[in-house]
């Protein structure tokens, strides 16, 4: 059993009791008294009852009452020292069955001590000179002629004991003493009670600072790895669009290449066959009425082979696009695309457009016919306007169709970069965006609209990277 540090009276007790230990007793060893012969509970009720003190028990009341609202952790020891002044006691103290360590001075054996005893009856016990019994006593260094114990309940359990000692002869407990004990240990509870509470407390914010603490480090480092991603992401998106727009000009190489082959050979081979099957139709007599027919068959089988030579390298490369520039290339390639498609093809372009540097002439000018071969395909337009103006620092497109519009999950994939349907609006799309320029689509019921925009200066120095 714990028990508190004893507090002392000044008035009735000069000698200075010391805590209860297990120091050996230095007088001779005796045969201890039985538990009956110290144990004198029933005088308490035998003796005559002193008066009551209302006016000082009232003022140690508002006292106590004080101290619990503003300073808690004070009340045992207020207790303590009114159990001394109204019981005018020796010394008193608190013995405590659970550990609260903080208050501890000392620790007396739960089986066999006065306090015990009070726990086991559960009521106020009066003990006689106890060190007859309680040997321990002995190493108190001071006599103890009476000690009163009352038992102190947390809840519904006993916690332990407070109790008064006399260490005067003349100074014996009566049943008045077991009253204002009694009163006591009930604040001594609720006392008790308040030092738990506020040690929960106590534990709870320690451990709920620790909480956050570990939260705010997670998420230090959460962000830590997050910005990391990020990084990576755009490192990598950087790269992604590095390669797409080398992808795109070397495909664009490419196809000038093949389209200048198409023109320089086949186109010359073909040429050459047309101006013999010519010749040989000239020497008209020597032919049958059948070969004649034959040569006059080839021609035309030579006519649209050449035509069609001559599209295939024009859309692959228009030659009017190096030599006069993307406005003629432009006029060209829509009065074709209107004949064939069917869909009529209204044009705007100033005359005095200019030119702009190759790669942006090469970059608007696939723009516009993968817009228009999507125009073609997907939107069942009957029309589709083409705008393209210049100011002093952007070029801007506009190619728009009355058509059906883009379905909104396309539409929504667009937007988010989530997902594509197709290669045709990703690689225009890149392909602006690599030059620093914007890319918007705008679809709905009446149609779909493709606007971009160039900067003109940025896509020049681009140009020249
Ligand atoms: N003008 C339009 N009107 C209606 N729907 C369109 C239009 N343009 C594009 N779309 C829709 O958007 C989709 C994506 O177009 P995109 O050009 O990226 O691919 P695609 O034309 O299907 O294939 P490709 O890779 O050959 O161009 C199309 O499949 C079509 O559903
Ligand atoms: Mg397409």
């Amino acid at each position: 059993m714990n028990i508190i540090e004893p507090h002392r009276s000044s008035r009735r007790w000069s000698l200075r009791p010391t805590r209860l230990s297990h120091r050996t007793p230095l007088a001779v060893p005796r045969e201890p008294a039985t538990l009956e012969e110290v144990l004198v509970t029933y005088k308490l009720y035998s003796r005559r009852r002193r008066k009551q003190n209302s006016l000082d028990e009232n003022i140690a009341l508002r006292d106590l009452a004080q101290v619990m609202a503003t300073h808690p952790e004070r009340l045992i020891d207020t207790v303590l020292q009114m159990a001394l002044e109204l019981c005018t006691a020796g010394s008193s103290g608190l013995s405590l069955l659970e550990t609260l360590r903080k208050h501890v001075g000392a620790s007396t054996p739960r089986k066999f001590s006065p306090s015990g005893v009070t726990v086991d009856r559960n009521a106020a016990q009066l003990f006689f000179h106890p060190a007859k019994r309680f040997q321990y006593f002995d190493g108190l260094g001071c006599d103890v002629v009476e000690t009163l114990l009352v038992p102190v309940y947390l809840g519904e359990k006993t916690a332990g004991t407070i109790w008064v000692v006399s260490h005067d002869e003349e100074v014996k407990f009566d049943s008045e003493d077991v009253r204002i004990m009694n009163g006591l240990a009930k604040f001594t509870g609720c006392a008790l009670r308040l030092i738990q509470t506020s040690q929960a407390q106590q534990r709870a914010r320690v451990e709920g600072e620790k909480q956050i603490a570990m939260h705010k480090s997670t998420e230090t480092k959460l962000r830590a790895t997050q910005a990391g991603l990020e990084t990576d992401i755009f490192a990598r998106k950087a790269q992604l669009q590095q390669l797409s727009a080398r992808l795109m000009n070397l495909q664009d190489e490419e196809r000038r290449r093949l389209a200048r082959e198409l023109h320089d050979s086949a186109g010359q081979y073909l040429a050459g066959i047309q101006m013999n099957l010519a010749a040989l139709m000239r020497s008209e007599p020597a032919l049958s009425a059948a070969g004649k027919s034959r040569v006059s068959d080839s021609i035309i089988l030579v006519d649209e082979c050449t035509s069609e030579i001559r599209t295939m390298s024009y859309l692959l490369h228009p030659p009017l696009l190096d030599e006069l520039g993307l406005r003629s290339a432009i006029a060209m390639y829509v009065e074709g695309f209107a004949e064939r498609s069917g869909i009529r093809v209204e044009l705007d372009i100033p005359d005095d457009f200019g030119r702009l540097s190759s790669d942006m002439e090469t970059a608007v000018f696939r723009v516009i016919q993968q817009s228009l071969a999507n125009v073609h395909r997907h939107s069942g337009s009957l029309v589709a306007y083409l705008r393209i103006i210049k100011d002093g620092e952007f070029v801007t497109i506009e190619i728009s169709d009355r058509g059906c519009g883009i379905k909104p999950e396309i539409l929504h994939g667009f937007h988010s970069s989530t997902k594509l349907a197709g290669v045709g609006i990703a690689g225009m799309r890149e392909r602006i965006e690599s030059m620093n320029g914007d890319f918007d689509i705008r679809s709905g019921e009446g149609g779909t609209t493709i606007e971009i925009r160039l900067p003109l200066r940025i896509a020049e120095q681009f140009s020249t990277m």
